[in-house]
């Protein structure tokens, strides 16, 4: 007999090998059924999409949620663990089929993650870049692409996939508080500067997203607004840049933007996400939605936007439900996972990279220096007070953005960098003494006056520093020390809100005061004031332009903002930067400001009103305006400005010879040639642009548009190079809401070639012999009702 202990201790053994075989069991079978199940890469892609069940497909449709400011995270159907935090989002993993959740994040001047993480003694810097708008005033696609790349590879080395970037809207209207991550008024330079992007991004494995796709030209009433705008002013003005970059710069992904275009939310119409992204334009890609973008996640799911982003309970819950009631075929969900799983396999997690976390930031800030310095625009250079090459000349620097100088915009659209250089620290690096009593005002006034201001909203645009005032006697006493006073005007705007007219687009009045005061004590002494406008868009200048002897648009210029300013003004590199949008004399002169940004409208019936501050209320707004964006207004309806499209100074100048333009009416392209040469005295790159004004046939065009555009290389006095154009029938030709479809009409065209779309240095004129259909189009996004629009 056995002991009462022995039988324990036996029947323990016992218990302990049945457990243990059990496990060993268990893990034969899940080993046996993980090898047998198909895995993403290895299967083919439909029988791992057919081994997915329909809670794992609707996981994977809708992003995996994010923690908003002051908020846990949102909560989702699972919870995965946070792979890059501060990334804007992340898709779902389903470890059994071998699918890794991928990360996205911001994006569109760096890679926007936290710098810091807790009980991490590292950092997780990134590079601010210049905005995009600094970008596109260079003109200069390889520079974009260098940029990209840059950023590209900050992305992989932080174990990131996807960039949120390039943002592509129009700038419509200079309050749009967004247009310093977006490109320009024109189509074609957004385009190319876009496509330039996608590329260098890409060109280190990781992905993009071209956004917002399409027209999110304001922020007022962003996640609402509906916009009625005509087919044709969506083809040639607004989807434009957008089939240029996806159709050149091949993007892995677009992201839908968040408004309504005539009744339907932009991330809900299937006609404007398959029929022309993929259909027309031959986008292979994914499609992601803006963060909590649209209002019925069906809808978006039949209309072709894959991915949900950032995801929530109620979105899956809704497409879960539709599959069941048969409303949705899951079909439909199968085609969506499909592209979501091939981002996945293209993507640097999936291909399992061993990312550094140590990007060469000392590297990439020298990008963004030298980016910084090609888009900053001379617009005034009286007497050639530029550049100071003498840095014997004392300085004086006023304004709190000299001091505090704006690098980039707010919002998703900000970069967590190391360092930044402003204005001031820039000028002094570059070896200038600047003028102490005004330098030692200005730092014991900021940290006083910032303490004032109210505590910054997570996201939103600041409050800005109010500007310091001086003494009369104060300003004398510099005009006296000092050689050359510089006078900053700085603008802050971001995500979530447009900006002011008065005091914003308008300078401050302590702002007009400070430059009168300053100019007048140094011009009675004979010195000279340069004003740098540390902007991220159009600000008036018409009021004031003659008050100072120079003006420098230094734009929002990324972290080595001082350094790149102080290039340019010392002459280590001679502005090449061009206006990639106008600047009006007044406000009211911009074609859309009677429109922008419409009207809020009643909550209707039933409906419950906006669930948060950020989704604003139901409104609407009409692009009355049609295609007269911009220039093509200005120039056709002969409105003066301060700056046209495409201005800007050098410290050297350029002839333009033997322009040569001819029409090939068989091959439906113009061949164009011109020789530009350096004329002055520094070396310099001089920017050459195309502009075509079509007939006047049965469609109304714009007097001129711009066709194509080429910057030179840097050329020394003398030096000449000769640029060659090829413009395909397509860039010519309008688009025929009657026939749906871009047309040529007959008759005699002229080509300009000019340094700015006013400033022409060649005239030819060719002749289109025949009505040519060049490329017939879908029939879609018609406005739900008749659009009154201007037209000459
Ligand atoms: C912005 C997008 C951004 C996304 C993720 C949205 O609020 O409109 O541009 O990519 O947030 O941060």
């Amino acid at each position: 007999m056995m002991s009462r202990t022995k039988r324990i201790r036996s029947s323990l053994v016992v218990a302990f090998v049945v457990v243990l075989g059990g496990l060993w069991g268990v893990r034969g079978a899940w080993a046996f059924q993980t090898e047998t199940l198909p895995q993403l890469g290895k299967a083919p892609l439909e029988d791992v999409i057919a081994a997915m069940t329909l809670e794992e497909k609707v996981n994977l449709v809708v992003g995996t949620g994010m923690r908003l400011p002051g908020q846990e995270r949102q909560p989702t159907v699972g919870e995965v663990e946070e792979l890059v935090p501060g990334a804007a989002g992340t898709t779902y993993p389903i470890k059994r089929l071998g699918i890794p959740s991928i990360v996205l994040a911001d994006g569109p001047a760096g890679l926007r993650i936290q710098p810091q993480r807790p009980d991490d003694p590292n950092t997780y810097y990134c590079t601010a870049f210049p905005v995009a708008t600094l970008i596109a005033s260079s003109w200069d696609t390889e520079l974009a692409k260098e940029v990209g790349a840059a950023m590209g590879n900050e992305v992989l080395e932080y174990g990131v996939d996807v960039l949120l970037g390039p943002g592509m809207n129009i700038h419509r209207n200079p309050l749009c508080g967004r247009n310093f991550e977006y490109y320009s008024e024109d189509p074609l330079l957004s385009g190319r500067m876009g496509a330039a992007a996608v590329e260098g991004v890409q060109s280190q494995g990781v992905g993009t997203s071209v956004k917002h796709f399409v027209a999110n030209n304001q922020e007022t009433n962003r996640m609402t607004i509906n916009e009625h705008i005509t087919q044709r002013a969506l083809r040639e003005i607004y989807l434009e840049g957008f089939r240029i970059a996806v159709e050149k710069g091949r993007p892995w992904t677009v992201m839908s933007s968040y408004n309504k275009i005539n009744g339907v939310y932009a991330s809900q119409r299937r006609d404007l996400l398959e029929t022309i992204l993929r259909n027309e334009w031959g986008f292979r890609g994914l499609v992601v939605s803006d963060w909590f973008g649209g209002d019925d996640p069906v809808a978006q799911q039949l209309a072709g936007n894959d991915l949900l982003m950032p995801g929530t309970v109620p979105q899956k819950e809704a497409i879960l439900q539709a599959v069941r009631e048969g409303r949705l075929e899951e079909a439909v969900l199968d085609r969506n996972v499909e592209r979501i799983l091939r981002l996945v396999l293209r993507s640097p997690r999936f291909r399992g990279y061993a990312f550094s976390n140590r990007p060469d930031l000392p590297v990439h800030a020298q990008v963004a220096r030298s980016a910084a310095g090609q888009g900053m625009v001379l617009l005034k250079n009286e007497k050639d007070v530029l550049p100071i090459s003498d840095l014997g000349k004392r300085l004086v620097l006023f304004g709190v953005s000299a001091y505090e100088t704006y690098i980039g915009g707010t919002g998703s659209g900000d970069v967590n960098e190391a360092y930044s250089v402003s204005i001031r620290d820039g000028l002094q690096g570059a070896g200038f003494s600047l003028l102490s009593e005004v330098d030692q005002a200005y730092l014991r006034y900021l940290p006083e006056a910032k303490e004032k201001l109210p505590k910054p909203m997570p996201f939103m645009p600041q409050p800005p520093i109010p500007e310091r005032a001086f003494e009369r006697a104060e300003v004398e006493t510099a005009a006296a020390e000092a050689d050359i006073a510089v006078v900053t005007v700085g603008r802050l705007s971001g995500e979530f809100g447009d900006r002011e007219l008065e005091g914003d687009f308008t300078l401050k009045p302590e702002e007009r005061e400070l430059l009168e005061q300053v100019t007048e004590a140094f011009h009675s002494r004979e010195k000279p004031v340069v004003v740098i406008l540390n902007i991220g868009g159009v600000i008036e200048t018409a009021g004031w332009r003659d008050l100072p002897d120079a003006i420098l648009i230094a734009w929002q210029p990324g972290q080595e903002a001082g350094n790149a300013v102080a290039d340019v003004l010392t002459g280590k590199v001679n502005p090449s930067g061009r206006l990639p949008m106008t600047f009006p004399i007044r406000y009211e002169d911009v074609p859309s400001a009677k429109f922008f940004p419409g009207q809020e409208l009643a909550q209707p019936e039933g409906e419950s009103a906006p669930r948060a501050f950020m989704f604003g209320k139901p409104a609407e707004v009409t692009y009355g305006e049609d295609i007269f964006v911009g220039y093509r207004y200005y120039a056709t309806f002969g409105v003066p400005v301060a700056y046209e499209f495409g201005y800007g100074l050098s410290y050297t100048s350029f002839d333009y010879a033997d322009f040569q333009a001819e029409w090939d009416e068989a091959g439906g392209r113009l061949e164009a040639g011109v020789t530009v040469r350096n004329s002055g005295s520094k070396a310099g790159r001089e920017v050459v642009q195309v502009y075509v004004g079509a007939p006047r046939g049965r469609l109304y065009r714009p007097e001129r548009e711009l066709v194509a555009f080429a910057k030179t290389k840097l050329l020394q006095p003398g030096e000449s190079q000769r640029l060659h154009f090829r413009v395909p029938a397509r860039r010519l030709a309008a688009f025929d809401t009657s026939s749906s479809s871009w047309v040529l009409e007959p008759g005699v065209y002229a080509v300009r070639v000019g340094a700015s779309s006013k400033d022409i240095r060649g005239e030819r004129t060719f002749q289109v012999g025949q009505y040519r259909v060049v490329e017939p189009a879908y029939n879609v996004l018609a406005p739900e009702r008749p659009i009154e629009v201007l037209h000459p």
